[in-house]
């Protein structure tokens, strides 16, 4: 619950000022952390991605993970352009991107040795200015109606990626977290 309460009172701050570019600290390349969806006036505003059934969401209910702590976000870190959910002991889950016509820009991820499919990209994530999460210079967007009223998280450049309609172009902006919580995530 710490954790929670720590990431929620970054979150708030961070909206409730609309930092300008300048005073946003970066964040350490080793850090840990958190990423909330930024969207003025979006339902999906200030809302932290989650992890579950091998694709990011936000505003599901639970994730169902298998924590270290009680947590209903996810925790991320990137080590060499490739971006992972942070597992403490636990086996780790790589994200990864397609891009291909088929992929339509989903992002996914593998739990431990399960291999990449044809056209899964893992490396090329970055934190850009303002803290922005992005994969090869391009930022996130979410859907509605994923499983349980939440949203899907897809790299942007679609307009319906996957066939998804309604989606909305988000900054998907890291927050450091000092006390990680590392967690299994459902396949
Ligand atoms: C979490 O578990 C509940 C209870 O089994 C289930 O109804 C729900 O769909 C699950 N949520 C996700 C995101 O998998
Ligand atoms: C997308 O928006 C249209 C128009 O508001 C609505 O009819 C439709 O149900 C929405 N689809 C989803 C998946 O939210």
């Amino acid at each position: 619950m710490q954790f929670t309460t720590a990431f929620l009172a970054s979150a708030a701050a961070l909206t409730a000022s609309a930092l300008p570019q300048s005073i946003v600290t970066p964040i350490p390349a080793d850090a840990k952390f958190g990423v909330i969806t930024i969207r003025s006036g979006s339902p999906i505003h200030n809302q932290a991605l989650q992890a579950a059934r091998n694709s990011l969401l936000v505003g599901a209910k639970s994730q169902n993970a298998s924590c270290d702590a009680d947590t209903n976000f996810a925790t991320f870190y990137i080590n060499d352009e490739e971006l992972f959910l942070y597992a403490a002991s636990a086996t780790p889950q790589t994200i990864f991107v397609d891009r291909s016509g088929m992929g339509m820009g989903k992002i996914g991820y593998v739990t431990g040795a399960e291999p990449l499919g044809r056209n899964w990209e893992t490396r090329g994530w970055a934190i850009g200015a303002n803290n922005e999460l992005q994969f090869d210079g391009t930022g996130i967007q979410a859907c509605p109606g994923a499983i349980d009223g939440s949203w899907s998280i897809w790299l942007q450049g679609l307009e319906k990626p996957g066939w998804n309609e309604n989606c909305t172009t988000v900054a998907g902006t890291a927050i450091k977290t000092d006390n990680p919580i590392g967690c299994l995530y459902t396949q």
